[in-house]
């Protein structure tokens, strides 16, 4: 990522020579020195050589110019026919429970098993998009287009942005949809019919919602067969999800019937704490054989993926974070 390099390469620069490095210019004759600082100062005036250095500067600027983004088009073709496809909203309008790490590491383990995923990020922040290492400056469309602008999705798909996924990109201008989508026609089925047409080309298409429960939201909960609720594993960790509930409920007596929850998400959970496993026992409790057997750990590497804009398990393939996404992928194909 830009910013984590720049920050890295800062780093460096900011390092102080090697010990090696420092004894040798200790122990140089003082001769040696004095010859070396003239030497020094006679490039320092030479013209020619500040040419040189202009001309390396920009040889390495040239070379941070990000590849152009693939197309559709550029998709690697299917190894496998695709049976129905099922389309599932992450979804939880409380910011911050693990929706968007669930949708890219649950969607690059279910590609690592040989399945075929389409990911749509419906969120103005981006951050499934960020996480995949796509650099927003570089798209000229987004999922914003494909709700209100009549643009196909297959136009802003990028493809392959790992082993069997998928990615729908959204950008900052998404914020506007909620307001926009207002006035529109059948405003509430834009997203169901964009992501429809894509059925029979990918076993999973996953939704990574927005933390609200407004019109964004509203057209994954029409658009989505199912849901993943992940739900946090601390104080307040049910806080919302009635209310949740209750928008799936009327969604599903008036637009989608077939609505249901897939699977409730336990995230974050450190099992040192008493607090962790009360509210992990209070959840099943409630839920019962809806809440996934898997349980998402709290762990460092998790977080600090997305800024190397890879999933977990590229990132730390044998950690608690890799195996608990590769434990949910297999549960999520039994569960068919
Ligand atoms: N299991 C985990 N262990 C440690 N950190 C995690 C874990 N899951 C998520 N995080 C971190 O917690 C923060 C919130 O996670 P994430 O962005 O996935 O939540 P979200 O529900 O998508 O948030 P938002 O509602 O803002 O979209 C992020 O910084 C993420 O890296
Ligand atoms: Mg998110």
């Amino acid at each position: 990522m830009g910013f984590l390099d720049s920050f890295r390469r800062d780093k460096k620069a900011a390092q102080p020579p090697k010990v090696e490095e420092k004894k040798e210019e200790i122990e140089q004759p003082e001769e040696e020195i004095e010859e070396k600082k003239d030497e020094a100062s006679d490039d320092f005036f030479d013209i020619e050589d500040a040419e040189v250095i202009e001309r390396e500067v920009e040889v390495s600027q040239e070379k941070h110019e990000p590849a152009p983004l693939r197309t559709y088009k550029d998709k690697k073709p299917l190894t496998h026919v695709v049976g129905a496809t099922k389309i599932i909203a992450i979804i939880n309008q409380k910011g911050g429970v693990g929706k968007s790490t669930t949708a890219i590491n649950l969607s690059a383990a279910l590609g690592e098993l040989g399945k075929q995923v389409l990911l749509v990020d419906l969120d103005p922040q981006g951050n499934t998009t960020s996480g995949f290492g796509i650099e927003k400056s570089q798209l000229q469309k987004c999922i914003y287009d494909v709700l209100l602008n009549d643009v196909s999705i297959e136009e802003v798909i990028v493809p392959d942005v790992c082993e069997g996924v998928d990615l729908v990109p959204a950008t900052i201008n998404l914020a506007g949809a909620e307001v926009e989508l207002v006035s529109e026609m059948a405003r509430e089925n834009r997203l169901k019919d964009a992501v429809g047409v894509m059925k029979g080309k990918y076993d999973y298409i996953f939704i990574d919602c927005p933390p609200s429960l407004g019109l964004l939201t509203v057209n994954s909960l029409v658009a989505a067969d199912k849901l993943i609720i992940p739900i946090q594993t601390e104080f307040y960790a049910l806080e919302g999800v009635t209310k949740l509930l209750e928008s799936m409920k009327r969604v599903k007596t008036r637009l989608n019937p077939t609505l249901d929850i897939y699977g409730i998400l336990l995230t974050m959970y450190d099992g040192r704490t008493t607090l962790s496993r009360q509210v992990a026992a209070e959840v099943r409790n409630y839920f019962g054989r809806q809440v996934f057997e898997t349980i998402i750990p709290r762990t460092v590497k998790l977080s600090e993926a997305p800024s190397y804009g890879i999933p977990i398990i590229q990132y730390d393939p044998t950690g608690k974070g890799a195996i608990a996404y590769r434990n949910l992928a297999e549960e999520v194909v039994k569960r068919g």
